[in-house]
């Protein structure tokens, strides 16, 4: 009964001394393990006296139920310090701002085309494309601009060999596209076009809507009644149109469209150079030799075609007075839209 004593109190300092859960697996072995010192006092019960044997037994076993309890208790103590440390390294500060979630956006220059695209589509008119490394045939001998044409000089070209050019505007699709489809046709084709210009309002690519339309008895009326239909629904229904004559080698008669200055309402500022007007595209009805370059009957069908700037557009509608601000990518700038 002694040894049992003693034991209780050597278990009794270790435990107490214990400080991680390693330390107390070890000391389970060291007391309750197969060849633990508990165990050895139970192994050694068959050697008591008969007599003191149920009493010796009870208190063995109520040691061994010690031992394990107390352990128990303390390894449960420690898995709670650790928990409470755990949640302490988790603590969330629920008073700090949350991150924001940025949505992306459109670019104001997608947005527009989006724009143009739908009030033309509305109207009847499907989308076509073209490459925009095009052959000098297509940029300008087909549409009524020879070589040596002084025509050639409005547009400055990147030439990529004598016969291919970079497209200087998105006119050749007209001609791609009669030479594929018969009339009657109701196009637009939106692109990137190139020219060898920079500054406040020039960029070497830019993009550009041309548009084409032909038939049996178009004419300029309807040319005049779609350019108005689209500009009221792009600038606003109030906003003042008017064709002013201009030349163009692939239409005759050609003209160029203005709007009223959208910064002075007409009366004269430094956008508009004091005209009140501001121009926003060309057009004119498709010159007859345009037709019979690209295999239409030119006694047959009249047609009208136009061409817009994309950038301008945007530039005009949202008050944007340098077109590199389209491509510095300055977040500041996209955000507005
Ligand atoms: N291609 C011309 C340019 O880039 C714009 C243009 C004018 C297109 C008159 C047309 C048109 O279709 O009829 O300056």
């Amino acid at each position: 009964m002694g040894d049992l004593l003693s034991l209780k109190q050597s278990f009794l300092e270790e435990v107490s001394a214990v400080s991680e859960a390693a330390e107390l697996q070890q000391l389970k072995a060291k007391y309750t393990g197969r060849k633990g010192l508990v165990t050895a006092e139970l192994k050694a019960l068959s050697a008591v006296p008969p007599a003191e044997r149920p009493s010796f037994g009870k208190a063995v076993n109520e040691l061994k139920d010690f031992v394990e309890r107390t352990i128990e208790e303390k390894e449960s103590s420690f898995k709670d310090v650790e928990k409470g440390r755990r949640l302490l390294a988790e603590k969330i500060d629920i008073t700090l701002p949350g991150k924001p979630d940025i949505p992306g956006r459109f670019h104001p220059l997608n947005r527009v085309l989006e724009e143009i695209k739908d009030i033309f589509v509305s109207m009847g008119f499907g989308i076509e494309e073209g490459p925009e490394i095009e052959l000098d045939y297509y940029n300008f001998e087909a549409l009524n601009i020879p070589r040596h044409h002084p025509a050639r000089d409005m547009q400055d070209t990147f030439y990529v060999s004598d016969d291919v050019v970079l497209r200087t505007h998105t006119s050749p699709v007209q001609v791609r596209v009669m030479e594929r489809k018969q009339p009657p046709l109701k196009i637009i084709a939106p692109g990137k076009v190139y020219r060898c210009d920079a500054d406040v309002s020039h960029t070497p690519m830019f993009h550009q809507v041309e548009g084409l339309m032909v038939d049996e008895g178009v004419s300029f009326s309807d040319l005049k009644g779609v350019l108005e239909l689209f500009i009221h629904s792009f600038f606003g229904k109030g906003t003042p149109v008017r064709f002013r004559p201009s030349y163009f080698p692939f239409t005759e008669p050609s003209a160029e469209v203005d709007i009223g200055c959208i910064f002075c309402a007409g009366k004269g500022c430094r956008v508009c150079k004091t005209t009140g007007w501001l121009e926003v595209m060309g057009c004119g009805m498709v010159n007859p030799k345009v037709f019979e370059m690209s295999g239409y009957a030119s006694d047959a069908y009249t047609g009208f075609a136009f061409g817009m700037g994309v950038e301008r557009l945007a530039m005009l509608k949202y008050s944007i007075d340098d077109i590199r601000l389209f491509y510095e990518n300055d977040l500041r700038f996209l955000r507005q839209f």
